[in-house]
């Protein structure tokens, strides 16, 4: 949600802020603006609508100085229109401030603060921030934002300059992340590493509930309540290039063909002399998991169904009762849970804010927490008892890919960790299982080859207006991921169901006119799911097949196949979503759409 950056220094201040936001605008994009201080006056750039919109706003009217803050925004309370769009402004339009969060006392703040006199120009909650810092910056600026993060109830990261205070950047941050860089010449405050990634190459990685006052050559860092904290800065692992598009027309694009490359390493990382290594902070010895007698996985979005297909591999091969949770309801049912559970989140962002409020919901109960996370020194990796890091590399696309298969890898890896643990896994399964997974990057790079094919059943369905997904077993989050993927970049209603479910509902929607996907490879509910394929026919469905090579039955019956190699079951929900990324893809693009930017979406998601 709503990326944040802030910059001093000698470069030019438009281009450093724009710069950030164009790598921050995955976190949102329906409106985005910068302050800069010129000569001791804040001037402002804003617009709603995309951030070219800006670029060429700031080229009809450009601004020059040597500090400054940027936000590209996804809204929350007010809409995407010129008064809402941050930097917010104090009443005399002295200080400019960029907010990331929710503020949820912010109507009885507004109260207050308007009968004190102060006149809010946005409809945002945000917006009592920057008036609350104005009603104490008689204290000066920090002293100014130490009072205001005690009246804040939420979750917020910030930044703010004033025309007062022209070398230095005030933060804070609860609950939202938010990272900052400096040396002699310069400093700069982001809400992540890709803000920033082209001029720093050390980073710190700001705590929670802290304070940050930046400027050249300093950089200090106090709790909220005024404590100071001594934070090391990190060196920054990602380059501009593991962030660019490259020569592919979408983020979504590159990372799909990413997947080879990036399966290959897991498999790599993992398989080690003949054995698994799950990383080294598990965090968790082999005493400590050998103990646990069920586990709850919790997490959101795509992140959740590589849980569902988790579920399925950890109880297969370790024997473990696992169950699977969305975050936003794990975090409010008062799950029972006993000592010898084993709490996991899955998460690429590492930020996503259900998904850190279960974890704490975990810990509040002194359970351990062993988390899959992509973006190291995020939250959820920092607040984790243990994580297997999913080593996908940086996902900017907002419809999840790479990270998806990188995560279903990392719990098949998991699994069978466990499972050679509690000796239900022994060493000839171990090694067919590794035969299987050594092959995985090549399958998928073949399925990739299908591009082609792909895109010539996305021409025939492009303008279908609802689509369903059906699958079984492992492969029944296969059908929901494939029917996530296609509604969030086309729009088009697709739902993801159990086959096996389909006739309690979803087969009365089924007409001539509407393709149904069913994914069908080689497995121990083949026949089940052919019967489903038969029961789509005859109510005049099209079903649209994914299947294992040399399988003729399901190709007879359906004019659409897509096939995938041969391979172990628990693989082939890895290699079945490949086609179904390219499917949503190319439909969406057919339809004109932008696929790294669709609407309403975000892709870290920050607020809950
Ligand atoms: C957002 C993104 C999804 C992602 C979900 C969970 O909705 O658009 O792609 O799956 O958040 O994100 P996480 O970072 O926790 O995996």
């Amino acid at each position: 949600m709503c990326g944040i950056i802030g910059y001093v220094g000698g470069r030019d201040v438009p281009s450093v802020l724009l710069g950030g936001l164009w790598r921050l605008e995955y976190r949102g994009y329906d409106s985005s603006g910068i302050a800069v201080i010129s000569n001791g006056e804040l001037i402002v750039r804003k617009v709603p609508g995309k951030l070219s919109e800006l670029e060429e706003l700031i080229k009809r009217k450009p601004v020059h100085g040597t500090i400054g803050v940027g936000h590209t925004r996804w809204a929350t309370h007010g809409l995407p229109q010129e008064n809402n769009t941050h930097p917010l402004l104090d009443c005399n339009e002295e200080m400019a401030l960029v907010v990331n969060g929710i503020i949820e006392n912010y109507v009885a703040l507004k109260d207050e603060l308007e009968g004190k006199g102060h006149i809010f120009r946005s409809l945002t909650d945000s917006e009592v921030i920057v008036h609350l810092i104005e009603e104490y910056l008689k204290k000066g600026l920090a002293e100014a934002v130490k009072l205001t993060v005690r009246r804040l109830n939420g979750n917020f990261a910030f930044a703010v300059i004033s025309a007062g205070e022209r070398n230095r950047l005030v933060c804070a941050r609860h609950d939202a992340p938010l990272i900052c860089c400096y040396n002699s010449k310069e400093a700069a405050v982001a809400s992540d590493i890709s803000g920033v990634v082209s001029i720093f190459d050390e980073v710190i990685h700001i705590p929670n509930d802290s304070i940050v006052v930046l400027g050249r050559g300093k950089c200090t860092i106090t709790n909220f309540q005024g404590k100071e904290i001594k934070v090391p800065a990190q060196k920054v692992s990602i380059e501009v290039g593991d962030i660019d598009k490259g020569h592919f027309p979408h983020f979504m694009a590159k990372e799909i063909f990413e997947q080879p490359k990036v399966l290959h390493n897991i498999v790599s990382e993992r398989i080690i002399d003949s054995r698994i290594h799950p990383g080294d902070e598990l965090g968790l010895s082999n005493d400590e998991l050998k103990k646990v007698s069920r586990i709850v996985i919790q997490a959101c979005g795509t992140s959740w169904h590589a849980g569902l297909v988790g579920k399925y591999l950890i109880e297969k091969f370790a024997r473990i009762h696992t169950e699977v949770d969305i975050s936003s309801e794990f975090r409010y049912r008062d799950a029972v849970l006993d000592s010898d559970t084993l709490v996991m989140a899955i998460s690429q962002s590492g930020e996503t804010a259900d998904t850190i409020a279960g974890l704490r919901e975990a810990k509040v109960k002194f359970l351990k927490v062993l988390s899959l996370v992509n973006v190291v020194q995020s939250s959820i990796h920092r607040e984790s008892d243990g994580i297997i890091e999913i080593l996908a590399g940086p996902e900017i696309g907002v419809a999840s890919t790479k990270a998806y298969t990188a995560e279903i890898v990392n719990l098949y890896f998991f699994a069978l960790y466990i499972g050679l643990l509690r000796g239900f896994v022994n060493k000839a399964e171990l090694t067919k299982h590794f035969t299987a997974l050594k092959k995985v990057p090549v399958q998928v790079e073949q399925i990739l080859q299908l591009d082609a094919q792909i895109k010539e059943i996305a021409e025939i369905f492009c303008d279908s207006r609802d689509f369903l997904f059906l699958g079984r077993g492992l492969n029944y989050a296969t059908a929901l991921e494939g029917a996530l993927k296609l509604k969030e970049i086309s729009y088009i209603n697709a739902t993801g169901y159990a086959a096996g479910e389909m006739k309690h509902g979803p087969i009365a929607l089924i007409d001539s006119k509407m393709p149904i996907v069913c994914i069908n490879p080689r497995s121990s509910v083949y026949e089940k799911m052919l019967n489903n394929i038969q029961e789509v026919i005859t109510r005049k469905g099209i079903p649209i097949c994914i299947v294992t090579r040399g399988d003729r039955r399901t190709r007879t019956v359906s004019k659409h196949s897509i096939l995938i190699p041969e391979c172990l079951e628990y693989v082939s929900p890895i290699l079945s979503v490949v086609p179904l990324q390219l499917l949503a893809y190319h439909i969406a693009t057919l339809k004109g759409l932008d696929v790294d930017r669709p609407r309403n979406l975000a892709k870290s998601v920050t607020v809950e």
